[in-house]
């Protein structure tokens, strides 16, 4: 029998892309989510080698915007980090708003800092699965409490 209700995660997976790093935005982009509630429980600033970032991005291999998603995500140091929330993964993609800009809410991050679709500031996980899959892909038992 399926549960009545779903049980939402408490953790997502975030990075904080090149754009946003070379730009100056981490410390600003950092306190609006800790503002918001999420709480730090894994981070690293790393600068991701070519074949790194494409194993990341896998699920995007065959898309016309691979190779660009890629060049950019090495082109300089992101942050990544694993925070937690009550209904994390949900709340962090309001936080975020729409993957575009120029479809993005009023003072969410992307609104606020990102130029364009492929360099949009942040990353956000989708499902709680895979919020699971990407803070594994980056941290080990560890590097996080
Ligand atoms: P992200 O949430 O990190 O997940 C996949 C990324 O692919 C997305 O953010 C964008 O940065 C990028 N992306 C999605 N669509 C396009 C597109 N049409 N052109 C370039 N990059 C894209």
């Amino acid at each position: 029998m399926q549960p009545k209700f779903k049980i939402m995660s408490n953790r997502t997976f975030t990075m904080i892309k090149p754009d946003a790093t070379t730009k100056g935005y981490t410390g600003a982009i950092l306190d609006q989510i800790i503002k918001a509630g999420f709480k730090v429980k894994a981070m690293k600033w790393i600068q991701l080698s070519e074949e790194q970032a494409g194993l990341f991005y896998d699920v995007h291999r065959a898309r016309p915007f691979f190779q660009e998603l890629v060049d950019f995500m090495i082109s300089g140091p992101i942050v990544a980090a694993i925070l937690e929330k009550e209904n994390a993964v949900a709340d962090f993609r309001e936080l975020i708003g729409a993957t575009n800009p120029a479809q993005a809410a009023e003072g969410t991050i992307r609104k606020l800092y990102a130029a364009s679709i492929g360099e949009n500031a942040v990353h956000g996980s989708d499902s709680d699965e895979n919020a699971t899959i990407e803070g594994d892909f980056f941290f080990t038992k560890l590097e996080r409490f």
